[in-house]
Parts: C-alpha cells; sequence; structure tokens
C-alpha cells in the first residue's frame, strides 16, 4: 500500500480539504467534545470549519439533517454560526445536546464529582441483554450508576458517560468494538495488541476515567465556542420534520446504504438508558441490505430530505453534501431534489494512524436549488 507522502504527492483531490496524519494528528481531529464517545461514520471538525469559511456567510444559521455525533454543530458553534441538526437516532441526539450545551463549569464540575464519589453496585436483575453482554460485576456497577443518574442536575452527561463506559466494559474482544457478533467470555489472542488479551470483568475505573474525560472535554469546549451562538437539537426523521425559520446553508453528510446501522452501533446506550429505538426510519441501514428495492427507498428519502431541507434556503445558499458516492445515486438524488451541482471536491480520508495511507475518498458536492 501507498505511503502517505507517495499519495499525497499525486493527490488529484482537493488538497485543500486533504490532510496527511502528520498535518492533522488524531488528537487534532477529536479535540475536546469530539471524543466524547466513539461514533463510527462522522467527518472531521477541520472539513467542516473548512467549508464553512469557503461557503458560508459570517454568523450564518446552518442546517445539517443527518448530524450524527453533531459535529456540524459543534464545529458552527466554534466557528462563529447558529446550527440546528436533526437525527432520527435518540442516542444521537443525546450526544449532540451534551456537547451543545452550555455549562456553568463550576456546577458541572461539582455535580460530576459527587458522581465520582458514588460508585457502588446494584443487585436489581440484569435484562437479558445485560446478562449476555456483561461480566457479573461490570453489569452490578453500571446498573448501579444508572440508578443513581437522574439524581443530578446534569443527568444527560452522566448518560453519556454511562454509555462510554457500558461500551469499554463490554464483553467484546478489543478489534471488534463496532459491530461485536458475540460475547467473547474467555481469554483470547488479540490481533490489535499481539498478545492474549481477557475480556473486561469491571466497569467502575471506565466510569471514573470518563468521568473526568467528559469533564476536562466539556470544559475545554467552553473555552472555544463563541458566546452567543446556539445550536438546536432535533429528534426525528428528515424526511416528514417541520423546522421553523430560514437557514443559509446545508452542511451535511448521508448515510450510505449498506455501511453502518446507526442504532445498532450504540445498541448497549439503547438497552442501558431504554432509549427510544427508531431503527426503522433509519435511511440506507446496513441491516436492510443493499436491493432494488432498498436502494431505490434509500433514494427517494435522501431526495425528500435534501428538497424539504434546502426549500427553507434562500435563493444561491450552499448545499454542502459530503459523501463517497460509489454508486453513482447522487445525480438522480440531485435532479431529484431540485438542486443543481455546482462544484465537486475530491478529498482524500486519512481514517488511519500508521504509514499504511488507505485509498479512501470522497466528494464534497457544492450545490444550490434550481431556480
Ligand atoms: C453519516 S452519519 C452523519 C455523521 C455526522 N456528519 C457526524 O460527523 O457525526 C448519518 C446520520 O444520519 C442519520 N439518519 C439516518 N436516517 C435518518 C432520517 N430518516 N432522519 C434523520 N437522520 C437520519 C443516522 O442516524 C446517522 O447519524
Amino acid at each position: 500500500m501507498a505511503t502517505q507522502a507517495a499519495l499525497y504527492e499525486d493527490l488529484a483531490a482537493d488538497l485543500h480539504l486533504s490532510w496527511s496524519e502528520a498535518e492533522l494528528p488524531e488528537r487534532e481531529r477529536t479535540k475536546h467534545v469530539h471524543r466524547l464517545h466513539p461514533y463510527l461514520g462522522k467527518f472531521v471538525p477541520q472539513l467542516v470549519e473548512a467549508l464553512l469559511e469557503r461557503y458560508v456567510r459570517p454568523g450564518g444559521r446552518v442546517l445539517d439533517p443527518f448530524a450524527g455525533s453533531g459535529t456540524t454543530l459543534v464545529q458552527c458553534l466554534e466557528s462563529g454560526y447558529d446550527a440546528v441538526g436533526v437525527d432520527v437516532a435518540a442516542f444521537n441526539c443525546l450526544l449532540m445536546r451534551v456537547k451543545t450545551t452550555e455549562y456553568e463549569l463550576d456546577r458541572l464540575e461539582t455535580d460530576l464529582r459527587r458522581a465520582l464519589a458514588h460508585g457502588g453496585r446494584s443487585r436489581a436483575r440484569a435484562t437479558a441483554y445485560v446478562r449476555e453482554w456483561f461480566a457479573p460485576d461490570a453489569a452490578a456497577e453500571l446498573l448501579h450508576f444508572r440508578s443513581i443518574v437522574d439524581d443530578y442536575e446534569h443527568a444527560d452527561v452522566l448518560r453519556v458517560v454511562l454509555a462510554r463506559a457500558a461500551r469499554s466494559a463490554r464483553l467484546t474482544t478489543h478489534f471488534d468494538l463496532d459491530f461485536p457478533r458475540e460475547p467473547q467470555r474467555e481469554p483470547y489472542w488479540c490481533h490489535k495488541h499481539r498478545r492474549t488479551c481477557t475480556p473486561v470483568r469491571e466497569a467502575g475505573k471506565f466510569l471514573s476515567r470518563y468521568l473526568l474525560d467528559t469533564l476536562a472535554r466539556l470544559e475545554a469546549f467552553q473555552e472555544v465556542r463563541r458566546p452567543g451562538c446556539t445550536a438546536r437539537v432535533v429528534h426525528s426523521d428528515s424526511t416528514s420534520v417541520d423546522l421553523e425559520g430560514r437557514f443559509d446553508a446545508i452542511v451535511t453528510s448521508p448515510p450510505y446504504p449498506g455501511l453502518i446501522d446507526y442504532h445498532e452501533q450504540h445498541r448497549y446506550a439503547y438497552e442501558i438508558l431504554g432509549l427510544d429505538d427508531r431503527r426503522e426510519r433509519e435511511l440506507g441501514a446496513a441491516a436492510a441490505g443493499t436491493s432494488r428495492r432498498v436502494i431505490e427507498r434509500y433514494v427517494d428519502g435522501v431526495s425528500t430530505v435534501l428538497a424539504r431541507s434546502s426549500a427553507q434556503l434562500p435563493d444561491g445558499a450552499p448545499v454542502l453534501v459530503v459523501v463517497n458516492d460509489r454508486r453513482d445515486l447522487y445525480p438522480d438524488i440531485l435532479r431529484r431534489s431540485g438542486l443543481r451541482l455546482a462544484d465537486r471536491l475530491e478529498r482524500h480520508v486519512n481514517r488511519r494512524t500508521g504509514r499504511r495511507a488507505g485509498e479512501y475518498f470522497e466528494s464534497v458536492l457544492v450545490c444550490v436549488r434550481e431556480t
């Protein structure tokens, strides 16, 4: 495989929007709240930053109808824009709310430190899912934490900490954290660490570590967010949601058929927090497969979302869609949405931290509504 240096030399992409590991190291891509919780399928904040700077009038109001973990919203707050994010997945909305809320830092710190001191174990009987995916001690610690969450002012922050700890404490191998198929109960040969690893037995250490890490990340973001800018999170299906007001731009990365199940990747959070599961409304869910009928439903759904969202823009305002369209679906989607492609930028996506670059490109479709 090509090294990053070789790859970047021949890159026909828009270099301005492509960054090697050396130019944009992982700690920058995952700075402050961007790493509050793992999320598969997000774009990097620096891409949003560059797109806002290039295409959106300063101080404008931005809509992301597939807002995911909230990268667009967080970057808007940092770059001085207002933002609205819609997502059909309840956990993603929880994560976005926690990232974008403005906190009184003293109160937040007092609250989180009080929760830190309140470790314990629940004797309540766990659900079948929890019994299957967690060792008994880990389950008892997680369920205890869940039982105290509602007593705190910053309950949503604690819910995100709980979900993150649950993710780490599952009976999984280290190399299959995203979509583990079955619980791993015995020691196993770990391809990631190149040694024998043992499945996790407890959750308390993760709860403590993530409480402190979350506090530090929320504090760091309060330092850099622009005062007065606001973000609103809407838990809804974007094919039918009614949003109020006008927007100056759309910045979004839609789901893509057959790639990721956005509810399923956070299954532990839905199970432990009891969140509203609307997976049947998810466009392009991998579980639905990629039959012609499924693809047609996807094209129809994304077209509806882009048409409805762009109807709330003034003439000539940018609709920026980030996608790796390997099935060549977007010419038809744009036509059906009443959008015209004004420019198409190709960018290299740096998905690896090592020397191997990984040949993965995606496009930024710069569109405007047909008049
Ligand atoms: C590619 S991800 C967006 C990631 C985002 N750019 C980020 O950086 O976190 C696509 C998102 O679309 C959401 N989604 C899928 N179908 C939807 C629908 N019908 N309405 C609203 N959101 C939907 C998924 O839940 C997922 O979070």
